[in-house]
């Protein structure tokens, strides 16, 4: 279905999210035929660039994905055809986030363009600037009349980056400068994770089959392990990593989204509201952490797929002796009936030795375990792994008898991948909620309160870490599965951590 005529603003157009996801979600969506005509970006900038040069970074962004096979974009080039619709369409203005002067500009040339491309006055501001200008940019499209809705003015939507703040008060303030000038219906607080392919299909595997909503629960659940592991450094991103670190980075946003999609209560309507508001009722629900159930960690110097790579300290714009975290593990309580002493441990890092997302279920052992003994390497646990990428899909672990005479067990899976069933979709994350935006659906997206309820959570252990810089940093190798503490912390509940599966080979013979 194609998105309603707009005009799209881009903050920080000429930044790394603008080049890496947004304007690559935006040449998907065309190439989809999701976007019609009636549609034109303005690059809003404060580079003094020309128009020109703004759509050759782009292009040449958009070239260098395709043509890197890491990447889940187009495998096959770029298409010329949808390049040049989208170039065409490219404005740029050279802009002052703070400058009142400035929105005047942009107003006079939302003017011009909505005529031209007949958008009824439809504008998606997207806040994709350094964090810091969120709070002055809301204002300042408050005060030039630019969020106005109204007759014959069509919509005006805001979308507001990650991190939300910096902390549960500066949350807590942005989302006060939000609501002065906005209403909470055109707020669009955006955590790409939620537009991942593999993150809607968790709703669809609990609620569409009968087969795991029954031991969904406590009874049958030891405990749930949630893992986003990172092989890339900071990757010329120290100056928005060196105040940010990896707990605000990754886990009120990304961990906290995969954490409600799996422990969430089953909506009583199948609507993107009632859902959202079940989502967040499990980060209401959970318990804020105290600083010992969170271990920290940055890494040094080492190796990824053998190649030799810089340690943190040694990465632009970061500080020799600096204390970010790049690395951080944790046990979280859920406070619900379904899951009350039911352990959620999560754990995210860079330049670890696999690039993985999961999510493993671990099952309660059976209440009687007469083949324990003879289990070969103990008796295997029964996982359920989602898989969000690479290699998207869902497996489920358990054990059978080894052929031969004797009894004894192995560990063995079920494997379904989503590229064996269905043809692989071009994607970055951002195509799927760009266009719900557009067509004011926000069900994907975060709401105040939810904002609001994750940074409660986090907030004393960002306390706790501001009062005592740690001591130990860095204190793992890249290449690595990350610090030891991590595998303490879960081996003081008697646990371990799971071993990642990339690529999901069977053992051999
Ligand atoms: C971003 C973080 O939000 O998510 C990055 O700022 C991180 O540091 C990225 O690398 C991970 O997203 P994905 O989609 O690559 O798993």
């Amino acid at each position: 279905e194609q998105a309603p005529p707009c005009v799209l603003v881009l903050f920080g157009a000429r930044g790394d999210l603008a080049h890496r996801l947004v304007m690559p979600a935006l040449y998907n969506l065309r190439r989809a035929g999701r976007l019609g005509d009636g549609f034109a970006i303005v690059g809003f900038d404060h580079g003094d660039i020309s128009e020109r040069s703004w759509r050759r970074s782009i292009g040449d962004a958009l070239r260098a994905q395709a043509a890197d096979p890491a990447t889940e974009f187009e495998a096959d080039g770029i298409d010329a055809g949808t390049w040049r619709w989208l170039s065409r369409r490219m404005h740029y203005l050279r802009g002052d986030f703070t400058r009142r002067e400035d929105y005047r500009a942009l107003a006079a040339l939302l003017e011009d363009l909505a005529p031209r491309y007949g958008t009824g006055g439809n504008t998606l501001y997207y806040l994709a600037s350094a964090p810091r200008f969120f709070a002055p940019a809301t204002e300042a499209l408050g005060h030039a009349g630019l969020v106005a809705e109204g007759e014959g003015r069509g919509w005006k939507r805001v979308i507001v980056e990650k991190p939300f703040g910096h902390d549960l008060p500066s949350a807590r303030d942005l989302n006060a400068v939000v609501a002065a000038q906005l209403d909470e219906s055109q707020v669009f607080r955006i955590d790409h994770f939620l537009g991942k392919e593999t993150v809607q299909n968790i709703l669809a595997f609990r609620f569409a089959n009968g087969l795991f909503e029954p031991v969904w629960n406590r009874d049958r659940i030891d405990h749930v392990q949630i893992t986003a592991a990172e092989t890339i450094g900071v990757e010329g991103r120290g100056r928005f990593y060196e105040p940010t670190g990896c707990l605000r980075d990754m886990v009120p946003n990304h961990l906290f989204q995969l954490l409600a999609m799996i422990a969430m209560e089953p909506p009583a309507a199948f609507t993107s509201e009632a859902m959202a508001r079940r989502r967040s009722e499990v980060i209401e629900a959970v318990r804020p952490l105290t600083p010992d159930e969170v271990v920290r960690g940055q890494y040094a110097a080492g190796a990824i797929a053998r190649a030799a790579v810089p340690g943190y300290r040694e990465e632009d714009s970061v500080a020799p002796d600096s204390g970010t975290e790049t690395y951080v593990a944790m046990r979280l309580a859920v406070d619900t009936w379904r899951w009350a002493g039911v352990p959620f441990y999560l754990r995210t890092g860079k330049r670890l030795r696999e690039r993985t997302t999961e999510i493993a279920i671990r099952f309660k052992p059976a209440p009687l375990a007469p083949f324990r003994q003879t289990a070969v390497g103990g008796y295997g646990p029964d996982w359920l792994v989602l898989h969000i990428q690479p290699d998207e899909g869902i497996s489920l672990q358990f054990d059978v008898k080894r052929p031969g005479e004797n009894v004894a067990l192995a560990p063995v899976r079920m494997d379904f991948r989503y590229r064996d069933w269905f043809p692989l979709e071009h994607s970055v994350g951002y195509e799927r909620l760009l266009h719900d935006c557009m067509c004011g659906e926000a069900g994907l997206f975060q709401d105040a309160a939810m904002v609001d309820a994750a940074w409660r959570i986090v907030q004393p252990v960002l306390e706790s870490w501001a009062a005592q810089p740690p001591g130990d940093f860095p204190n793992y190798a890249a290449g690595t599965a990350g610090p030891t503490a991590a595998d303490a912390l879960l081996a003081l509940d008697g646990r371990a951590w799971r071993t990642l599966t990339p690529g999901r080979r069977p053992p051999p013979h």
